[in-house]
């Protein structure tokens, strides 16, 4: 890898977008934690030097860092100019991309990493078109080229992932399939999320019929189902535990998990774990104005029109859930967590046969202090010595990881921890694209 050659380690592109600002701000918070010896020259990418450089001056006024815009490069690059692309690409070791929706303009950032021989992170959450398309077309290409280019890393789909593994891990037994379900705790000034997801899901949603395309032209052997087969849930479902309503979670997180238990399978030999994942929605009267708001949601994204309103109207069409400005300073606020906030710890037990963990994913660092959120994993197998191919499960097991707000707190952490990783990292992972 060229690091040593290259003038920054890691680049943040779109840091002038509206999660990239909190990216960048990440980035800057952990240089500021290590060590003078060990901080990583690093830049900031985008196509207005206007605007990156007033997100720089909004980290330092907030970090209590003066000296901050002058640490940090900053690079001139847009996504309708590939030389500009392969310009950035060949200043960095590692582009962190914050450009979507990506589904339009996260091909070319990929193209130009690998060709430039740099690694690429980003937060996608749409497995349609993107993620699956990009591991479809660029795997080889970037295991040739010896770098990696790893999707999702996020809120979506960071939690799920390790928490799927990290459910096996507690298992006193063999683990053969997990159900999860995300709660959202928006907090007393409600949920609002920024418009730059909800374009996300809006093209999304409107493109389902790709992501079945290309699945059906892909030629992966099925990952092998161990023990009994998970029952799908219907659209709307009944959690007792939870005592919610829930319907199935829409996002890449199911796509993530899934290729990551058929890695560890083909690759490992480990005993591959069925998934499905989930969202909690409350009681009937929620249920009731979620199904008005979904089936008007569907009907407009199918139509070209329609799409146009959605994304015009954020706000009115999505019920005060997503706009223009995203959440308030309020509702994305986050403070400091208590000292000695252990990793794991025991909470109420749900069922006499099941065994509950608790594995916090903000590691008492950071803890949102109004919005919030919680996904809990049901996970089912086998105990030791009974045959799985005779008997149903018998033993379960409950896990959950929490984090702080999911889009702007929750989602730098696990970007900016991902990039780390990998930085300090890269000669133990195996190559290519990987989400
Ligand atoms: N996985 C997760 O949990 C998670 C959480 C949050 C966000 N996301 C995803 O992150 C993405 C960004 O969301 P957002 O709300 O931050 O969107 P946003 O505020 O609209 O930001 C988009 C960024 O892309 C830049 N951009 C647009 N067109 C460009 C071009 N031609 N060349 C270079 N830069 C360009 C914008 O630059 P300008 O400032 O110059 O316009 C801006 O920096 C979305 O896909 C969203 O779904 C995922």
């Amino acid at each position: 890898m060229a690091t040593e050659q290259r003038p920054f380690h890691l680049v943040v592109f779109g840091a002038s977008g509206f999660t990239g600002q909190f990216v960048t701000e990440e980035v800057a918070r952990e240089q500021m934690a290590s060590e003078q010896s060990s901080r990583l020259p690093w830049a900031v990418a985008g196509r207005s030097k206007e605007k990156l450089q007033q997100v720089l001056e909004k980290a330092a006024t907030k970090l209590g860092r003066a000296t901050l815009s002058s640490e940090v490069g900053v690079i001139i690059c847009d996504i309708s100019n590939p030389a500009s692309l392969d310009e950035m690409a060949k200043q960095t070791t590692l582009v962190l991309n914050c450009v979507g929706p990506y589904r339009f303009y996260g091909e070319p950032v990929v193209k130009a990493c690998i060709e430039n021989g740099t690694s690429c992170i980003d937060i996608c959450g749409e497995p349609q078109r993107f993620l699956e398309l990009m591991h479809a077309k660029y795997h080889e290409k970037a295991a040739e080229k010896g770098v990696y280019i790893i999707g999702s890393s996020g809120f979506d789909s960071i939690p799920a992932d390790l928490g799927v593994l990290y459910t096996r891990k507690q298992m006193n037994g063999t683990l053969t399939a997990v159900e999860s379900f995300l709660t959202i705790n928006s907090g007393p000034e409600g949920l609002c999320i920024h418009d730059g997801t909800w374009k996300s899901a809006i093209y999304g949603f409107g493109d389902k019929g790709s992501l079945r395309k290309l699945r059906s032209v892909s030629c992966l052997k099925p990952v092998p189902i161990v023990g009994s087969k998970l029952k799908k849930r219907w659209p709307v479902s009944y959690c007792r535990e939870l005592n919610s309503y829930s319907i199935p979670f829409l996002g890449s997180d199911m796509s993530v998990v899934k290729r990551t238990q058929r890695y560890l399978h083909e690759n490992l030999e480990d005993s591959p774990v069925q998934y499905a994942a989930y969202i909690t929605v409350g009681g009937i009267t929620s249920v009731i104005k979620l199904m008005f708001a979904g089936l008007f949601f569907l009907f407009f994204v199918k139509f070209s029109i329609g799409r146009q309103l959605l994304v015009k109207f954020p706000w009115l069409f999505s019920f005060g859930y997503f706009s223009k400005q995203g959440p308030t300073q309020k509702q994305s606020r986050f403070s400091l967590c208590a000292p000695g906030c252990p990793k794991t710890h025991s909470v109420d037990r749900l069922a006499s046969d099941s065994e509950i963990r608790c594995l916090c994913l903000s590691a008492g660092i950071k803890a949102m202090e109004e919005s919030s959120f919680t996904m809990t994993f049901f996970g089912q197998g086998y105990s030791h010595g009974v045959s799985i191919e005779k008997n149903k499960p018998n033993i379960r097991i409950c896990t959950q990881v929490k984090g702080p707000e999911a889009g702007y707190v929750a989602t730098p952490i696990a970007m900016v921890q991902a990039a780390m990783t990998f930085l300090n990292d890269a000669s133990d992972l195996p190559k290519g694209v990987y989400e």
